[in-house]
Order: structure tokens, then C-alpha cells, then sequence
């Protein structure tokens, strides 16, 4: 492991971070969606991120805006979506560096909290929570468990709210996924 190094993506990784997420998904869908968020508003300079090894990307992790409206607030906060793994390099630890990562970075930037739709049981190791209870909803068309969240200022996800993914989003679930 020591030889991965995580950092934020450079011009030169972009079609290794297209090989990354076309290989762990067996599909092109997600490369797209990484690319359309970079060419978004919501894309963060620094916040997606690339496990490197001996010169080549073999991990990403995309963060990027996404809101949290509640009665009389609206709250900025990161989605972490996508997120891949080379199958060659899976299960070594790689994805987990990358989360702990990410998480750390989103704490640097100063944001209060993070929202992931993805396995409960792969992010709940490292503190997500499942949005339900906490009151939360999700613009996404996804199920209800899937949707966790992550509090990096005391008491954001209290008190309930919809959480507001970019419409980058609603279109890439809408055609199945
Ligand atoms: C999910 C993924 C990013 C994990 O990367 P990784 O580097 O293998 O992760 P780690 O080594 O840190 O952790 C591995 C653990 O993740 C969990 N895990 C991996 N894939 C999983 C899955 N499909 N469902 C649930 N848990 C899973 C397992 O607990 C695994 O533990 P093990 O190695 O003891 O079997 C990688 O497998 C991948 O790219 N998968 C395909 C794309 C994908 O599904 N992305 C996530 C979308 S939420």
C-alpha cells in the first residue's frame, strides 16, 4: 500500500480516471458523469481525488456541491459520487484511503457535511449514517437506505431537510440507475 498516493486529479489523469470508472463499472455511464460534474458548477477544484500507483490512476473519488434545504436555510454540503477502483486493485484497502481522503479534504474546505448514495455497509466504516433517520430526504430517485450522510459540523443533519443533489444527477439515475 505504500507505494498508492492519493491527491487531487491533474489535467494529465483524465482518461486514466475515464479507465478507473469504465473498468469498476463495466459501463461508460459513470466516466460521463465524472466528466459532465467537472464541467459543472458544481465541480470543486481538489476535491476529486486519484489513488496513483507506479505512475497510473488506479482509484477516484468525485466530491461536489450539493445542498441541504431545510424551512428558512439552505446549506451547502458534498456529495461523494463516484467513486472506482481498478478490479486489479480492489479490496487492498485503496477505496478506504480514498474516502478517509476525501473526508479530510471536505473538513479542510470547511464544509459541514457530506451525503453518499451507495453500499450502507461499505460507508458506514468510516461514520456515515443513514440519512432516514435523521429525518432526511433526497431529490434522487434511489432507495431510501442507501442514502447516508456524514456530519463534519456538530448537528447539521438535525432537524431534517431535503438533500438536493445536482440535476447532473437526477438525469444520470433516471436513465437506470
Ligand atoms: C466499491 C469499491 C470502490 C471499493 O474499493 P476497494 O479499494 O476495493 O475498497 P477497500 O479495499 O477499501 O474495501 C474493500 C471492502 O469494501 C467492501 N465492498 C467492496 N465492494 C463492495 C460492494 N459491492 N458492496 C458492499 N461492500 C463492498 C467490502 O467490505 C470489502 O471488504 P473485503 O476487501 O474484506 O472484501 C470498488 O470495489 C469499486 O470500484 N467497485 C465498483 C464501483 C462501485 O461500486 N463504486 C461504489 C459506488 S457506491
Amino acid at each position: 500500500m505504500r507505494e498508492v498516493t492519493i491527491r487531487p486529479e491533474s489535467a494529465e489523469d483524465l482518461h486514466g480516471i475515464d479507465i478507473v470508472n469504465i473498468s469498476a463499472f463495466e459501463e461508460e455511464d459513470e466516466a460521463r458523469l465524472v466528466t459532465a460534474l467537472r464541467h459543472s458548477a458544481a465541480y470543486i477544484p481538489g476535491l476529486s481525488l486519484v489513488a496513483e500507483s507506479h505512475d497510473r490512476v488506479v482509484g477516484h473519488l468525485m466530491m461536489c456541491r450539493a445542498g441541504l434545504e431545510r424551512k428558512k436555510e439552505n446549506i451547502e454540503i458534498l456529495a461523494l459520487a463516484p467513486m472506482s477502483v481498478l478490479p486489479s486493485h480492489s479490496h487492498r484497502g485503496i477505496g478506504s484511503r480514498l474516502v478517509t481522503s476525501a473526508m479530510e479534504q471536505a473538513r479542510e474546505q470547511g464544509f459541514p457535511g457530506i451525503v453518499v448514495v451507495g453500499y450502507p455497509g461499505y460507508y458506514r466504516r468510516f461514520g456515515f449514517e443513514p440519512a432516514r433517520g435523521k429525518g432526511l430526504e433526497c431529490n434522487l430517485p434511489v432507495e431510501n437506505e442507501a442514502v447516508l450522510v456524514f456530519e463534519l459540523e456538530k448537528g447539521v443533519f438535525d432537524g431534517g431537510g431535503e438533500i438536493i443533489y445536482p440535476a447532473i444527477f437526477r438525469q444520470f439515475y433516471q436513465t437506470g440507475h
